[in-house]
C-alpha cells in the first residue's frame, strides 16, 4: 500500500458526533439530574416528533429495530401455523422476527433494480396461510407499496413496513412507515437517523395495536406490576431519545447530504458498465446505501480493499438459501433474481458530508476495476 493513498471510510460517524456533541451531552446530564433514564420525557416528545414526521397517530419506542418487527407482529396477532411474506434480499432480522412470534416466513423474489419485493412474485406466494406481507425498503429506497397494498386490500392481509433502511423515504407520496398497519424502525448507528447505541420505534395509526405495542414492550403490565400477558424488555433509553431527537431536527439535511454523494456517484457511472441503483420517483431514496452491481463485482471490492477504501458487501446470500432456513425447501434458483444480485452487488461508502475527493477516489477505483 503506497504511503499517500487516502483511506477512505466507509462511512465517518464521528464528524456528525462532533457537531452535536455538546447539545446531546447538555442532555445527558439533565436526565442525570432528573433521575430519569428509561421511557422518561425525551421518550415521549421523542416519539410525538417521530409520529408528526412520518405522518401516523401512534409511534411506540422500543429497544431496537429486530423488537419493532417482532412486537409488531404479536401486536396484530400473528403465530404459529401463519405465513408472512417478505423478500429473501434484506438483513437476516426481517425474517427473524417472523420466526421469532412462531410464524413461516414465504420468500417472494426481487426486482433486480431497486433490490424491493416483486409485487408480481408475492401475489404468487398469497396461500391459505398468509396473514402479513413484510417489505423492506432495502438500502433506503421505498417499495412499490400502492402495488402491495393492493394486494394485501385484496386478501384482507396486514403489512408490516420494514422501514430500518429507510428513514424519511416516499413511496406514492407518502412517507414510509405511514401507509402499511405498521412501520418498523431501527435506530443503529449507521442508520440514517442513528441513535449513540440501539433503539427502534412502531409507527401506526391503529389505536389497538398501539395500546398493545405499549403493553408489551414493557413485560404485558398494564399498570404498575399487574401484568396482562407475557411481554418482554424493549424500552428506549431517554439518552438515546435525547440524540435522537436533536438529530431528528436537521434529518432532511441529512437526507440531502446522502442524495448529493448518490447523485454525484450516478453521474460518475452513468454511459460505464456500473449498473447504478434505481432512484424511484422524487423522494424515493434516502441512500442508507449506494448499492452499485457489476459481474466484477469481487474484483472491484479487491481493488476497494487494497486502497483502503471502505464498501459493504449487502448480501452475499439470499436469506432464502441459508442454512437457518434448509427446513423451509429452497433450491439453488428457486429465487434467481434475488440469487443472481447476491454475486452482484456492492455498496459504497455514503453518508452526509462526504468529501468530494473520497467521492471522485471511489469512482476512480470503481472505473478502473470494471475497465
Ligand atoms: C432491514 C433491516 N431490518 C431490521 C433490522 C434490525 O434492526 P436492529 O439492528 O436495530 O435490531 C435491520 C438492522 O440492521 C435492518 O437493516
Amino acid at each position: 500500500m503506497p504511503e499517500n493513498v487516502t483511506p477512505v471510510p466507509f462511512l465517518d460517524l464521528t464528524a456528525q458526533f462532533r457537531e452535536l456533541e455538546s447539545e446531546w451531552l447538555e442532555a445527558v446530564r439533565a436526565a442525570g439530574s432528573r433521575g430519569s433514564f428509561i421511557l422518561g420525557p425525551q421518550v415521549s416528545a421523542f416519539e410525538r416528533e417521530f409520529a408528526d414526521y412520518v405522518g401516523v397517530k401512534h409511534a411506540i419506542a422500543v429497544a431496537n429495530g429486530t423488537d419493532s418487527l417482532v412486537l409488531s407482529l404479536r401486536a396484530m396477532g400473528i403465530g404459529p401455523g401463519d405465513e408472512v411474506i417478505t423478500t429473501p434480499f434484506t438483513f437476516f432480522a426481517s425474517s427473524e422476527a417472523i420466526d421469532v412470534v412462531g410464524a413461516t416466513p414465504v420468500f417472494a423474489d426481487i426486482l433486480p433494480d431497486s433490490f424491493n419485493l416483486d409485487p408480481a412474485s408475492v401475489r404468487r406466494c398469497v396461500g391459505p396461510k398468509t396473514r402479513a406481507i413484510l417489505p423492506v425498503h432495502i438500502f433506503g429506497r421505498a417499495a412499490d407499496m400502492d402495488a402491495i397494498m393492493e394486494i394485501a386490500a385484496e386478501r384482507g392481509l396486514a403489512v408490516v413496513e420494514d422501514c430500518a433502511q429507510a428513514f424519511g423515504s416516499r413511496s406514492g407520496g407518502r412517507v414510509t412507515g405511514s401507509i402499511g398497519t405498521t412501520g418498523s424502525f431501527s435506530f443503529y448507528p449507521t442508520k440514517v437517523l442513528g441513535a449513540y447505541g440501539d433503539g427502534g420505534m412502531i409507527t401506526t395509526s391503529s389505536p389497538q395495536i398501539d395500546e398493545h405495542v405499549r403493553r408489551l414492550r414493557n413485560h404485558g403490565a398494564v399498570k404498575p406490576f399487574i401484568h396482562a400477558e407475557v411481554g418482554c424488555n424493549s424500552r428506549l433509553d431517554e439518552i438515546q431519545a435525547a440524540a435522537l431527537r436533536i438529530k431528528l431536527r436537521s434529518i432532511d439535511a441529512a437526507i440531502a447530504g446522502r442524495r448529493r454523494v448518490a447523485e454525484a456517484y450516478d453521474r460518475r457511472f452513468s454511459g460505464t458498465p456500473v449498473r447504478r441503483p434505481e432512484p424511484g420517483a422524487a423522494g424515493a431514496h434516502v441512500y442508507n446505501l449506494y448499492t452499485i452491481r457489476t459481474p466484477r463485482r469481487d474484483r472491484v471490492r479487491q481493488l476497494l480493499t487494497d486502497r483502503q477504501i471502505g464498501s459493504s458487501l449487502c448480501y452475499p446470500q439470499g436469506l432464502h438459501l441459508q442454512d437457518v432456513y434448509r427446513r423451509l425447501g429452497y433450491q439453488p434458483g428457486s429465487l434467481p433474481v434475488c440469487e443472481q444480485a447476491a454475486t452482484e452487488v456492492l455498496s459504497l461508502p455514503v453518508y452526509p458530508g462526504m468529501p468530494d475527493t473520497h467521492i471522485a477516489l471511489v469512482c476512480d477505483t470503481v472505473l478502473e476495476a470494471v475497465g
